[in-house]
C-alpha cells in the first residue's frame, strides 16, 4: 500500500468485479443502440477503460475535461470547460463516465448543457457516489459503490494530480490535505 493511504476502501478485486457488473447491465440496456460514452477527464480514464471493454454493442468514444475543483480538496464552485466534445450530440444516446459524484455540481451542470445541446437520452454512470456530500439534485443512473465521506485517491482519482496509476481505491491520510 502508498505510504500516503490511510486505508485501501476498495481492492482491485472488487473494481473488477463491481465495474464488470455494472457494465453488462448497461449494454443489455443500449441494445441496438450506438451510444457515446464520454469520459469525464482525468479522473475517470481506468474506470472508462475497463467499462467499455465489457460492452458488446456498438460504441463511439469521446471525451470532455471540466473543472469545477481547483488543485485542492475544495470545490470552487464553478464549472469550467476546459476541452470540450469533438462529435456532436445532437440525436445521441449518451452516457456520461465519472469517478465519484461529491456535491453533484459537475454533473448536475453537464447534464443540462448535453440536454440543451440535444441529445436524445443522457445517463450518467459513476464508479463512486459520496451520497452525504450531495448539495445539487443529480443521482446517476448507475453507481458501482457507495462510500462515506472520505477524500479517495487511485485507480484515477488524484489529489494535486498524484495517486491516479494506484490500481486500487484508497483513503488518503488526513495530514496529506490538512499540512
Ligand atoms: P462534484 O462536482 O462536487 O460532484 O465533484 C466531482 C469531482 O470532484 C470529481 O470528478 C473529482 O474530480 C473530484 N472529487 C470529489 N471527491 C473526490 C475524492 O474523494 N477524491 C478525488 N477527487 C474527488
Ligand atoms: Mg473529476
Amino acid at each position: 500500500m502508498h505510504k500516503d493511504c490511510e486505508r485501501i476502501m476498495l481492492t482491485e478485486e472488487q473494481l473488477r468485479a463491481r465495474v464488470k457488473e455494472v457494465a453488462l447491465e448497461i449494454d443489455k440496456l443500449y441494445e441496438g443502440k450506438r451510444p457515446l460514452v464520454v469520459g469525464i477527464l482525468k479522473g475517470s480514464i481506468i474506470f472508462y477503460s475497463d467499462f467499455i471493454r465489457h460492452l458488446t454493442v456498438p460504441v463511439e468514444l469521446d471525451f470532455m475535461a471540466v473543472s469545477s475543483y481547483g488543485s485542492g480538496a475544495v470545490s470552487s464552485g464553478k464549472l469550467n470547460i476546459k476541452k470540450d466534445l469533438d462529435r456532436d450530440v445532437k440525436g445521441r444516446d449518451v452516457i456520461i463516465v465519472e469517478d465519484i459524484i461529491d456535491s453533484g455540481f459537475t454533473l448536475a451542470n453537464l447534464k443540462v448543457l448535453l440536454s440543451e445541446r440535444g441529445a436524445a437520452s443522457v445517463r450518467i454512470v459513476t464508479l463512486l457516489n459520496k451520497l452525504e456530500r450531495r448539495e445539487y439534485d443529480i443521482e446517476p443512473d448507475f453507481n458501482c459503490f457507495d462510500i462515506e465521506n472520505e477524500f479517495v485517491i487511485g485507480y484515477g482519482l488524484d489529489y494535486n494530480e498524484h495517486y491516479r496509476s494506484l490500481p486500487y481505491i484508497g483513503i488518503l491520510k488526513r495530514s496529506v490535505y490538512e499540512k
